[in-house]
C-alpha cells in the first residue's frame, strides 16, 4: 500500500511530462538524448535517496551502538567512494552524450537546409532560404522542418536578446543582436508542436510562441512550393481596405502590393495557428480584436491601434487575412 502510495503521484507526476511543448516527451534526436540523461539521472537520484532513506530509518529503529570502526568504514565507504564513483559515472556519461546533445557545426553547412530565424518584439521573423542563401520567402511565428533531416537555424536579433527553444526538438539558443548563432535540429517524428522565447525580452516575452510543423519530405516540398506560389490578391476587397489603411507600411502579402518589412508578413496567414505570435487561436473575431488594439493583448507591441477605424472595416480586414492561404 505504501508502494502505491509512494510511485502514484510519481506517475501523476511523469504523466504531465507530455504535450507539445515538453522536453521529456521528445520528437528529435537532440531532444531524445536530452530525456534520456534526464530520466538516468532522475532514476539514479531515486535509487540513492531510498538507500539514505532506507539507513536512515535502520539507524532510527534499531538502537544498537556500532563500534567506531564500523562508523569510520561507513563514512569513508559510503561517504567518499560511492559519491565520487556515481558522479564520475554519471559525468562521464553526460560528457560522452554531450556532442549528440549539440552537434558541432562547423562554418560549412555541407548543403544542410537553412531557415533563419530573428527575434523581434515579440514575434519571430522566419526566413526560408535557398541553396545558394537567398530568402525564398518569409513568414512569421510558424517554423515548418521536414522528418529525417538535419536543419541549420541562423539566428538573429535585431535589437534585445531572445532565446529560440523548441523543447520537444532539442536544446535552447540565444539570438544575441549584432551576432548569428547557429543550431542544428533533426525532428524524428512528425507533428505539431510548440516553440517559445527562453529569454527576458521585455513586456510581452511570455506572449512569444510559436508553432513547430514537424512534416514527411514530400509533404514538406509541396508545402515549399504551394507557399512560394501563395498570393493574397484573390480577396480585392479586403485587399483594397487592407491598402487603404495603411498596413502595407508595415506588413507584406506576397503577389500585392503590401511590401513593408517592419511587421511579420502577412502572406498565407490563415494557415497560421494563432495571431499575436501564439497569443490567441487564429479566429476573425481574435483577429480583429488584435487590430482593433494590439498593445491591450500583447503589451509593448509595436504595431499602433486602429480603434478609430468602423468595426465593420476592422472585421472585413481580418476575415481577409484569415482568408489568406
Ligand atoms: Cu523574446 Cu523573450
Amino acid at each position: 500500500m505504501k508502494a502505491v502510495a509512494t510511485l502514484l503521484p510519481l506517475c501523476l507526476f511523469l504523466a504531465a511530462c507530455s504535450g507539445i511543448q515538453s522536453a521529456l516527451d521528445p520528437a528529435g534526436s537532440e531532444a531524445t538524448d536530452v530525456a534520456t540523461l534526464f530520466f538516468t539521472m532522475l532514476t539514479g537520484g531515486t535509487i540513492i535517496w531510498a538507500g539514505v532513506v532506507g539507513l536512515l530509518l535502520y539507524a532510527a529503529r534499531k538502537r544498537r551502538v556500532h563500534s567506531e570502526r564500523i562508523a569510520g568504514r561507513l563514512i569513508l565507504w559510503g561517504g567518499a567512494v560511492f559519491p565520487t564513483v556515481v558522479l564520475f559515472a554519471l559525468l562521464s556519461y553526460a560528457v560522452w552524450l554531450m556532442p549528440n546533445v549539440r552537434p558541432w557545426f562547423q562554418g560549412d553547412d555541407g548543403g544542410m537546409r537553412r531557415i533563419e530565424v530573428t527575434g523581434e518584439q515579440f514575434w519571430w521573423r522566419v526566413r526560408y532560404l535557398d541553396a545558394g542563401g537567398a530568402v525564398a520567402f518569409e513568414t512569421a511565428n510558424e517554423v515548418r522542418v521536414p522528418v529525417g533531416e538535419r536543419v541549420v537555424f541562423s539566428l538573429k536579433a535585431p535589437d534585445v536578446i531572445h532565446s529560440f527553444w523548441i523543447p520537444v526538438l532539442g536544446g535552447k539558443m540565444d539570438m544575441i543582436p549584432g551576432r548569428e548563432n547557429r543550431l542544428t535540429l533533426q525532428a524524428e517524428k512528425p507533428g505539431t508542436y510548440r516553440g517559445v522565447c527562453a529569454e527576458f525580452c521585455g513586456a510581452s516575452h511570455a506572449l512569444m510562441a510559436f508553432t513547430v510543423h514537424a512534416m514527411q519530405p514530400q509533404d514538406y516540398e509541396a508545402w515549399l512550393a504551394a507557399r512560394r506560389a501563395s498570393s493574397g490578391a484573390q480577396d480585392a476587397e479586403g485587399l483594397a481596405l487592407f491598402l487603404k489603411h495603411g498596413c502595407s507600411a508595415c506588413h507584406a502579402i506576397s503577389g500585392t502590393q503590401a511590401r513593408g518589412v517592419i511587421g511579420p508578413d502577412l502572406t498565407a496567414f490563415g494557415e497560421r495557428g494563432s495571431v499575436g505570435a501564439g497569443t490567441l487561436a487564429n479566429e476573425v473575431e481574435h483577429v480583429a480584436r488584435f487590430l482593433r488594439d494590439p498593445g491591450r493583448i500583447k503589451p509593448g507591441v509595436q504595431m499602433p491601434h486602429f480603434t478609430m477605424l468602423p468595426d465593420a472595416e476592422i472585421d472585413r480586414i481580418a476575415a481577409y487575412l484569415t482568408g489568406l492561404k
